[in-house]
């Protein structure tokens, strides 16, 4: 009985795995919160390197690193936050992502290979890092035009 019930649980908070499992109103609210506030993450560190790429800020290449770091371990998490039920109420999700989930699910593979490669090359000169963040902003704008409200 124990198992089979910890096993609901974890199945319902994986992407993808919970079509068939009931949410209720609590927890949709709670993953609405959870994947905002990792978005909300997300900017922190994305906005600290943008500034530096643009040049509103000195580069720094230890502290660039450091915001690499922080956004490639971020990229993993905002994925379980889409979870059945979670469709209306508080969130700027689209309706069209909840039919696309095939494709959401790559773009958040695609943003965490681009993260991980950029974290490979920070530490290096603003012009070694300056492409990879390029090909990392893609990736939130990309999935943003598709399937985020303004
Ligand atoms: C695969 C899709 C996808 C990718 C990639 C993505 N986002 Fe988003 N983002 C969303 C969706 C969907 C929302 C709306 C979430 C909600 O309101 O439920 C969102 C919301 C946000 C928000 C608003 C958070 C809030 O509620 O205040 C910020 C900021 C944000 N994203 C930043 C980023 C940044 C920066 C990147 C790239 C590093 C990125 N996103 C990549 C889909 C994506």
């Amino acid at each position: 009985m124990k198992s089979k019930l910890l096993v609901g649980v974890l199945g319902a908070t994986l992407f993808g795995a919970s079509m068939s499992t009931p949410v209720y109103a609590d927890k949709a609210e709670d993953a609405i919160k959870y994947r905002q506030g990792v978005f909300t993450a997300f900017r922190w560190h994305f906005g600290a390197m943008g500034a530096m790429v643009r040049g509103k800020v000195d580069y720094d290449a230890e502290q660039f690193a450091h915001h690499a770091t922080q956004l490639a371990a971020l990229t993993r998490m905002p994925k379980e936050g889409f979870i059945e039920g979670s469709d209306f109420g508080d969130t700027a999700a689209k309706a069209e992502l909840w039919e696309n989930l095939d494709d959401v699910n790559a773009r958040f593979d695609k943003l965490i290979s681009d993260a991980d490669a950029l974290l490979a090359v920070s530490g290096g000169s603003l012009g070694d890092v300056r492409p990879a963040f390029g090909a990392v902003a893609k990736n939130c704008k990309g999935c943003h035009d598709n399937y985020k409200e303004e």
